[in-house]
């Protein structure tokens, strides 16, 4: 699977205005909110989907929302190899203003809940004395998985241990000579930073268009979307893939998909259930503490 381009344009459509958000608060009723409640305490196995929706309320800009990434910064240019290789100390540029605004930014409610949520499960099957999936052998599938395309490590930040970084983070870097990935770097690189080892340019390890996903990613999302038995789709427009194609894959597999976004996206026509609203607003209802 590659980080798919075409669609780019045509999702940058961008959010209309406050109007639009208002409206969406209000078919937020309590049916639909017990109804998500009740499908969480059936589940034993979630996985959920995160865009950049779930950091919004922690200060981190979107990318097609109005005022998103996308509008001031030209895809070719800043998210994809050819861009980096035209101009590094541009894309470096970008990439160390999105560093600065992910290390000044904390987890919100969205976060802390799903953090929660995954606490909860992993006491409760400890007390039942029943293995958490961590075990050797066959992979099992664990009672909360999130799969994040997001990459500003607030999930981890709010305590979420099992999280699957579909886009890479912004945390660590690549080097384009040796391939060595680290991480634990400043919160400003220099430009153009260069590999320790062998001196070639370091590039952001995050997953560019026309790239792929690193395959024991690609593997681990496929095996969580596939043994799942309820799907959570949190913050994301749902157009680049793969990512948007795994709420699809879930409902074929005729599990319940719960999506939270403050508008309507290509899997609000697929959703089991669809809260519209604020995902800090949202998910600490549906997770009690
Ligand atoms: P988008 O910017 O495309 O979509 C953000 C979604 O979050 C929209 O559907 C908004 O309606 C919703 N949203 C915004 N604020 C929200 C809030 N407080 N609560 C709930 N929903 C909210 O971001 P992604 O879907 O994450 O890839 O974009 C996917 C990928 O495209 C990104 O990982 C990035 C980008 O190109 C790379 O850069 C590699
Ligand atoms: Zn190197």
């Amino acid at each position: 699977f590659v980080m798919d381009a075409a669609r780019v344009g045509k999702a940058n459509r961008g959010l209309q205005n406050g109007v639009q958000e208002a409206s969406a608060f209000m078919k937020l009723d309590k049916k639909h909110l017990s109804q998500a409640s009740s499908f969480l305490a059936r589940s034993k196995s979630i996985c959920i989907l995160t865009g950049a929706g779930i950091s919004a309320e922690s200060g981190i800009k979107t990318f097609r929302d109005a005022g998103g990434l996308w509008e001031n910064h030209p895809i070719e240019k800043v998210a994809t190899l050819e861009g980096f290789v035209e101009d590094p100390r541009h894309v470096w540029e970008f990439y160390n203003a999105r560093r600065k605004a992910a290390d000044t930014a904390t987890p919100n409610a969205a976060h802390i809940a799903l953090a929660r949520l995954e606490l909860g499960r992993l006491r409760k099957t400890k007390k039942a004395g029943s293995s958490n999936g961590n075990g050797t052998g066959h992979r099992k599938a664990k009672p909360v998985s999130i799969l994040t395309q997001n990459i500003d490590g607030l999930h981890q930040q709010a305590g979420s241990q099992n999280v699957v970084e579909l886009h890479g983070s912004i945390w660590k870097v690549r080097c384009t000579g040796c391939h060595v990935v680290s991480r634990d770097f400043p919160v400003e690189l220099p430009l153009l930073p260069r590999c320790g080892d062998c001196g070639s340019l370091l590039r952001p390890h995050v997953v560019w268009f026309g790239e792929h996903l690193e395959a024991d990613v690609l593997e681990t999302a496929e095996f969580v979307v596939q043994t799942c038995d309820l799907f959570l789709v949190i913050g994301t427009s749902a157009v680049v893939q793969p990512a948007a194609s795994y709420p699809f894959l879930a409902s074929r597999r005729g599990i319940p998909v719960i999506e939270i976004n403050k508008e309507k996206t290509p899997v609000s026509a697929i959703a089991t259930v669809s809260l519209m609203g604020l995902a800090g607003m949202i998910l600490p209802k549906i997770i009690p503490d």
